[in-house]
Order: C-alpha cells, then structure tokens, then sequence
C-alpha cells in the first residue's frame, strides 16, 4: 500500500502532479474551485483550517483575500516544502503532520477545509469527530473529494489519466483501492456518497450543501473537453455546520 503522502513524495509523480495541477484547464481549477469558492462564501476574518493542503497556494490566496489566519496540514515533505515557500512570507502556518495523527486543537477554527485530500483517509468518521472537536460552535466544514464513481473502480484508468468512459463497479463494496495513477501505485478509499452524507450527520454536523460539479463553458473554454467533461463526475463537495 502507498499511502497518499508516500505517493506524492515519490519524485516522479510529484513532478507529474505539479506540471497537470498547474495546466491551465485542469479539472481542479475549471470544474471544482469555482464550486468550493461558491460554498466557502464569506471568510473574511476567519480562522481557516485546510486537511491535505499540497502546495500552499490555496492558502497563500485566502490569506491574501482577507482571512484572519490561515493553518494547513500536509504530510508529504516535498509539498511542505512547497507550501512553506508560499505561505512563510504571507504569516501562514503550516504544519508537517498527518491528517490522522496532527493533535487538533479545540474549538479553534471558523472554517475547515479540504481539498480532494480525505479519499486518501481510511477512517474518515474519526476525522469528522477530529474536525467537529476544532471547529467552534457553528462552524463550518466544506471538503471536496473524488467522486465515489471514480473511487469506485479505477480499472479503466489510464496512463496518461484520460477517461471517455468510466466503469461503475463495486460500488457499495467499500475501502481501500491499490490504484494506478500518473505512472505510479497509490492506495485511495471508496465509500459512497451516502457514506460521507451519514458519517458527517453522525458526527454531529448539519449538512448545508451537497454538490457534483457540472463543467461550466465559462471557466472550459475548449468544446472538445468541456464535452468530454460532460461525460463523468469527477467530484463532490459537502459543506456542513457544526451543530453546537
Ligand atoms: C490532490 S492533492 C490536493 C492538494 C490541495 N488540497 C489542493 O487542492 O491543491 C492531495 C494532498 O493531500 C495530501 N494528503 C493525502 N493524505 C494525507 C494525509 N493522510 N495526511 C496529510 N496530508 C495528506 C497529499 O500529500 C497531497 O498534498
């Protein structure tokens, strides 16, 4: 097994992974920011904690946006390396731990986010207590995730990562999948979108919002892609409150 931090250390495909994040029509800037933008709504003034937070970009931008202050986990020595660069100079803080095991503070938090990072964490229902316990009463939680189609079954996944179709199977068989991803092996887990639905209400959190993020001409600007985009979901996004 080769756990997400371990995946993007490998130098290859951290190397792969920060030339396709950074292509200008990639899937997570064209299709699942401008969701989360529209869900994280106002933070100015907030205390924001990001789970999985890669290069710091992210942060550096919300720091820049206006908010209070801005804390990232990430357990992959090369993108803390990387996120230092971003976010030292702009009063960020950051922290090299993992999402499981960083000692979360109580009651600290306005906003916690995070990024397509939570599909790589096998007990998810402890990290929504963890985040429960962080957040102050009322609020909120907004994570992005690959789309449990995706997880699901990754057998029709290519080298170069480009899908026409996609095979849903073993949908409601969940846990760990050894994957094939950018050239490299990385362990991810499946669980429905109910799964995450029920988890964050048991945790106590009132889900807000639940969205699949349609492609958008104006942010694909590529017909040929946009329609190809049109064909599988690539993710979900679950925004909640923390009940008391
Ligand atoms: C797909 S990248 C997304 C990075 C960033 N959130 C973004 O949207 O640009 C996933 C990130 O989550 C981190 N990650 C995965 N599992 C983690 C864990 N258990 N603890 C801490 N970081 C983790 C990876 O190292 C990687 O930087």
């Amino acid at each position: 097994m080769t756990s997400g931090p371990d995946f993007y250390d490998e130098q290859e495909a951290f190397t792969r992974y920060i030339q396709r994040r950074q292509r200008p029509d990639n899937p997570n800037d064209t299709i699942e920011k401008p969701v989360f933008m529209e869900l994280l709504g106002d933070f100015h003034n907030t205390a924001i904690l990001d789970l999985g937070c890669g290069d710091g970009r992210f942060g550096a931008e919300l720091l820049s946006k206006g908010c209070q202050s801005y804390t990232g986990v990430e357990a992959s020595k090369r993108m803390v390396n990387l996120a230092q660069e971003q976010l030292t100079p702009v009063g960020g803080v950051l922290h090299h731990a993992s999402i499981e095991n960083w000692a979360y503070p109580q009651a600290t938090f306005d906003l916690v986010i995070s990024r397509l990072a939570l599909h790589y964490v096998e007990d998810i229902n402890g990290i929504f207590t963890l985040v429960h316990h962080a957040l102050k009463p009322g609020g909120k939680f907004l994570v992005s995730v690959e789309h449990p189609v995706i997880t699901s079954d990754n057998s029709a996944a290519t080298e170069t990562g480009i899908r026409y179709n996609w095979i849903v199977d073993n949908y409601f068989v969940t846990g760990q999948r050894d994957v094939r991803w950018m050239g490299s092996q990385v362990s991810k887990f499946h669980r429905t979108i109910q799964d995450y639905f029920v988890g964050l209400q048991r945790a106590n959190f009132t889900i807000e919002q639940l969205r699949e993020p349609h492609p958008q001409l104006e942010f694909i600007t590529d017909n040929e892609l946009y329609n190809r985009r049109l064909r599988i979901p690539l993710f979900l996004l679950l925004s909640a409150r923390r009940n008391d």
